[in-house]
């Protein structure tokens, strides 16, 4: 960064030098807005919700009571109220709150599950309560693990399991408490049987979750949401609008089939904060469902996006990043140099391959091929990093070498840059 200075001092500093400084900010971060930026699943710029953030930005409340936050407050309700309908909960009276990120989310899940079953919990402690163990799908978010260890459950009691050994490996003097089931995985975009998951956590009395955040916009899309099939059958559920929908950083929901629940849990009732003989209906103090205080306001932009929008202009944007996808796997198919992780149409927006240089094609398969493939796909991101011309994700994931994944949720990108990302790949690592 040179020539940026990022030191502070006791003198202010001129108008001048704070816009370069600005300029500068911007210069040399990575430009996720970018259309050929592909590395994490949140990527692009959308102008309205950016617009969002500012005016949100402008208002500079808490979205802790709404004796500050009137608007927001409600706004928040009505975006719930459209999201449990979606969920296929237009019926019960849910519940939810918009919390900093989807990792936030699902450790809301695994709390309100835990209280739901041990209300004691709240003010005994673990002290009091048996083992517990929770269960994830195999390829899960690394997230409900961290809820796991924030919560004093520890990380041994989250179980990854396929979904049919599901409460064969418990120990006897464990109580099985919750199943977390991903609606879109984080590296592959797979969609766990969901109806299949609610039929075993219904027999045994297991609170469902559902990790949406990156599947949950496929609601939206009328040609995909079948994938989401049984989300109904769930008792919560992660929702990630900064992700698939893209909704500025950061928009994430967490959605419960159950009213009260989160305030039951989390509530302190502080006297400073929640009076209770405020002249309005206190309900509408949601700041004691959370486990913050303040809390910032990611709802406006999402909303203002809805209204700019509607469902159906998010509906053609996914639908636009899925057909991104199929495209990708199309020409990955079709290109000599490259393999597919699977030979299987994308479920969601993620296609994960193997570029294979000229030299290794000579190599047979073997441990010999599969050491040298581990060490493509980082060279070539350094390489790419190095260049500034594009930017996707790699890693190796259960016993496959490195190999990069590739997302679509940038509405700014076409089919041209995902020819030239191939290109790309193909001219930094062919002599590799
Ligand atoms: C399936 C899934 N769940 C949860 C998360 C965590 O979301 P966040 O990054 O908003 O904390 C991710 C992030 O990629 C994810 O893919």
């Amino acid at each position: 960064m040179e020539g940026f200075s990022l030191e502070l001092r006791d003198q202010p500093e001129p108008l001048e030098q704070i816009l370069v400084d600005c300029r500068d900010t911007l210069k040399y971060g990575v430009k996720t807005g970018h259309p050929r930026y592909f590395n994490q699943l949140s990527s692009g710029l959308d102008i309205v919700g950016l617009a969002g953030e500012w005016l949100s930005a402008t208002a500079n409340t808490n979205m802790f009571t709404y004796e500050i936050a009137p608007v927001f407050v409600v706004m928040e309700e009505i975006l719930l109220k459209k999201m449990h309908e979606m969920v296929g909960w237009g019926e019960i009276e849910a519940d939810g709150i918009f919390s900093p990120g989807g990792t936030i989310s699902n450790l809301y899940s695994v709390l309100v599950a835990r209280y739901k079953r041990f209300p004691e919990i709240k003010t005994k402690g673990m002290a009091a309560l048996p083992h517990i163990s929770l269960f994830v799908s195999e390829h899960s978010h690394y997230s409900i693990k961290k809820a796991a260890a924030v919560l004093g459950i520890g990380t041994d009691n989250v179980i990854a399991m396929k979904e049919e050994h599901i409460l064969l490996a418990i120990p006897s003097d464990h109580i099985p408490l919750y199943v977390s089931a991903t609606a879109g995985t984080t590296v592959y975009g797979a969609f766990d049987p969901l109806d299949n998951i609610a039929d075993i956590c219904e027999k045994y009395g297991l609170w469902m979750h559902v990790d949406a955040a990156w599947g949950g916009g496929l609601l939206m899309s009328r040609k995909h949401s079948f994938k989401l099939n049984g989300i109904e059958r769930a008792n919560s559920v992660t929702w990630n609008p900064h992700k698939l929908m893209g909704v500025p950083l950061q928009c994430s929901a967490f959605l419960v089939c159950e009213k009260g629940l989160l305030q039951a849990c989390n509530q302190m009732c502080a006297g400073y904060l929640f009076q209770p003989d405020k002249q309005y209906d206190t309900t509408y103090d949601t700041g004691d469902k959370t486990i913050q205080c303040g809390r910032h306001v990611d709802v406006f932009k999402l909303w203002l996006m809805w209204k700019a929008k509607g469902t159906r202009g998010f509906e053609i944007l996914i639908n636009k990043s899925l057909e991104l996808a199929e495209y990708l796997y199309r020409e990955l198919n079709s290109r000599e140099n490259f393999e597919l992780v699977f030979d299987a149409e994308p479920e969601l927006t993620n296609v994960c391959f193997w570029y294979i240089p000229p030299n290794l094609r000579r190599i047979p398969n073997g441990p010999e091929r599969e050491k040298l493939l581990h060490q493509v796909a980082p060279k070539i991101k350094t390489r790419m990093i190095e260049e500034g011309t594009t930017m996707v994700s790699y890693q190796p994931h259960g016993d496959k070498v490195n190999f990069f994944r590739m997302v679509f949720s940038n509405p700014a990108t076409r089919k041209s840059d995902v020819d030239f990302l191939l290109e790309e790949i193909e001219r930094l690592g062919k002599d590799l």
